[in-house]
């Protein structure tokens, strides 16, 4: 039978090294675009896809992510005695949102050590990854696009995107063979083979897996017997080609425009796109943009 993904694992415990010094006394996860730290922007979509456990794999110096899912009496009671409502409910409802449990990461040993630093959380059941620093704005969450094809399939999926060929290194990056899927083609690949961060000449495609994942427990199994890759670090992507071996893996093109927001680039773009669809500042924004001398 079809199990239900419940449980959304976002690991959480990098030392933030592209976003120093910002990154120094803050994690990486609390930067704000706009007005909302990134890792919010991760579980709102986990929630707008239907799945509300919510797993955050911290390390140290990252109290002020507990803090914020956290109930803040001080500030709430402050707040209600200035009468101020809207704000209030704007407080409330970030620690209202979701049921939130922690584990720790002692050291930042890989992506792939930090989901299995999860697994007692996750249990024997299926279960997604977000990784906050890829932001996807998508009029259908991202996540939810991957669990349609889980549902359909019942084997993980990743979600993939096409990008420059300069910059593959930077991903973890797919050999794949396009499948149909629901009478749908051309976003569905069936997974040949994975590779961390290779070099240009080495790269089996242009497709890259960013950072949602759909996952079945035998990852753990996987993640517990490979050796340290890229960086000398345990990799979700050697993982995952582990337990190619004995299961198919699928990738989805999702919808939707990703940004790099562990990136300074990156993060300006998405707060420049994002501020300009905001109903409150978009068009003061806008106005003050185009005055620019650009
Ligand atoms: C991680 C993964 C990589 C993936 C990327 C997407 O790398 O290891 O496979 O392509 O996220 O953002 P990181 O960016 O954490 O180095």
């Amino acid at each position: 039978m079809l199990e239900k993904v419940r449980k959304a694992v976002f690991p959480a415990a990098g030392l933030g090294t592209r976003f120093l010094p910002a990154t120094k006394a803050q994690p990486k996860e609390m930067l704000a675009l706009v007005d909302k730290p990134l890792i919010q922007y991760g579980v709102e979509e986990a929630i707008h896809s239907g799945v509300h456990n919510i797993i955050i794999v911290t390390g140290r110096g990252k109290s002020a992510i507990e803090d914020h899912f956290d109930v803040s009496f001080e500030l709430e009671h402050l707040l209600e005695t200035r009468k101020k409502k809207d704000l209030l409910e704007t407080v409330r409802a970030v620690s209202d949102m979701i049921d939130v449990a922690y584990v720790r990461q002692k050291e930042a040993l890989g992506l792939g050590h930090a989901v299995l630093r999860a697994r007692e959380l996750v249990g024997n059941e299926p279960f997604s990854v977000i990784l906050s620093d890829d932001v996807i704005d998508a009029e259908t969450p991202c996540l939810r696009q991957l669990l349609d094809v889980y549902e359909f399939y019942h084997a993980p999926v990743l979600a993939l995107m096409e990008v420059p060929r300069e910059s593959i290194s930077h991903y973890g990056v797919v050999d794949a063979e396009p499948v149909g899927h629901n009478g749908e083609r051309g976003r569905l690949y069936r997974i040949r083979n994975l590779v961390e961060k290779p070099k240009v000449d080495d790269a089996p495609s242009n497709l890259a897996i960013i950072g949602r994942y759909i996952l079945t427990p035998e990852i753990f199994q996987s993640l517990e017997a490979i050796s340290p890759g890229s960086g000398g670090e345990i990799q979700l992507t050697d993982g995952l080609k582990h337990m190619l071996r004995s299961r198919p893996i699928y990738g989805y093109k999702f919808e939707g425009k990703r940004y790099d927001a562990g990136d300074k680039l990156g993060f300006l773009q998405a707060t420049v796109e994002f501020a300009l669809k905001r109903h409150d500042l978009g068009e003061a924004f806008r106005d003050y943009l185009k005055h620019l001398p650009l």
